[in-house]
């Protein structure tokens, strides 16, 4: 079928893209042109999604039957996407937990939970407000994934690239005490080839979209970083009041670590549903491997803009390890 990425040149909307060609689908992608190119065989449209006559003017009579839409980030995508879109057999929105007003810290017992419903030009907002105008407009034809964290190749924020680089330097390295915090992910190629299918088989509603709760921890993300990178590093525990009060800025200094009081409850979510509807969950130390074995390749993307690179300032956890 003729299927259109809205996004596509980045991370999962890349993924996206190659499962949509894998399963024998014309593609388009529409993008400002911006983070790369779209492979070949794909129609590279291009246009900005917050310029209400980009997209008519791109597809240039192209009338796509599917939509993935990976970009959408603002109000006005979304509403210029359901302005020129409604059409479409089947339109698959990517999301966040952030759309749920109590996430963080959650615990999200299911897709019914509140979404915000607030002005605010933020993420989860714009993304709640995002999934209710096309859903006004699609209706049954709309699905919408939550995602929860997503891993794996062509990862341009480094979250989990960030520990895999510092584990694999080796040595003493800092972690947070509380390595038994739950996390939980979804891989950009599991997530990307089931949203494929998810339009193809006009699945609708709210999807959670990340692995199931308690599928691994803080620490046994760190020790299968450690594992696979083959290194020598040891573990320097500091505990979370030290950590904070030294200045370590939970998720963007020590990437992935939350504060005990949140991650308690912020991987405590309900993916049945996606699990019923076939989202598959590879084996963790699969996304790793694959992760680090790109970082090895000839070119890392920088973040995109505005998005800072994760890590610990110079010198911050030199003077955590003396004191530890
Ligand atoms: N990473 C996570 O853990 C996480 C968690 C929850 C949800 N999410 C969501 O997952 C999605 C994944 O994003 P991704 O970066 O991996 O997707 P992607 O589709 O691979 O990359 C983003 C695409 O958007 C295009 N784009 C950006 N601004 C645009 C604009 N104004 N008009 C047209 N195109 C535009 C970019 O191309 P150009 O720059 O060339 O325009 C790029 O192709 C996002 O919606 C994010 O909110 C991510």
């Amino acid at each position: 079928m003729r299927l259109l990425v809205l996004g596509g040149t980045r991370f999962l909307g890349r993924h996206v893209v190659s499962a949509a060609l894998e399963r024998g689908h014309e593609v388009a992608t529409f993008t400002r042109g911006v983070s790369g190119e779209s492979p070949a065989g794909v129609r590279a449209l291009h246009g900005d999604r917050d310029d209400p006559a980009a997209l008519l003017a791109a597809l240039d009579g192209w009338a796509p039957e599917l939509v993935v839409d990976t970009s959408g980030q603002t109000r006005a995508a979304a509403e210029n996407a359901a302005a020129v879109l409604a059409d479409v057999a089947g339109y698959a929105f990517v999301s966040s937990l952030n759309a749920y007003r109590n996430w963080p810290p959650g615990p999200i017992a299911g897709e019914d939970e509140p979404t915000w419903d607030t002005p605010d030009d933020d993420y989860g907002p714009n993304k709640a407000h995002s999934e209710r105008v096309l859903g006004a407009a699609l209706g049954e034809r709309f699905l919408t994934a939550r995602a929860g964290l997503i891993v794996g190749p062509y990862d341009p924020l480094y979250r989990l690239g960030w520990w895999l680089d510092r584990i694999a330097a080796g040595g003493r390295v800092v972690v947070p005490s509380g390595l038994d915090q739950p996390i939980s992910l979804v891989d950009a190629r599991d997530l990307a080839g089931w949203l494929v299918e998810a339009v193809e088989r006009g699945f609708s509603g709210a999807v959670n979209a990340n692995g199931t709760a308690g599928m691994t921890t803080l620490g046994g993300l760190l020790e299968t970083c450690r594992e696979v990178t083959g290194s020598d590093a040891t573990w320097v525990p500091v505990p979370e009041a030290d950590l904070v009060a030294a200045g370590v800025q939970p998720w963007a200094h020590l990437p992935l670590w939350l504060p005990a009081d949140v991650a308690g409850t912020a991987w405590d979510v309900d993916t049945t549903r996606g699990r019923e509807l076939g989202l598959p969950s590879r084996p963790v130390r699969e996304s790793v491997a694959d992760t680090w074995a790109w970082m090895q390749g000839s070119e890392r993307p920088a973040p995109p803009a505005g998005r800072e690179l994760p890590g610990l300032p110079s010198g911050l956890e030199e003077r955590l390890l003396a004191t530890h």
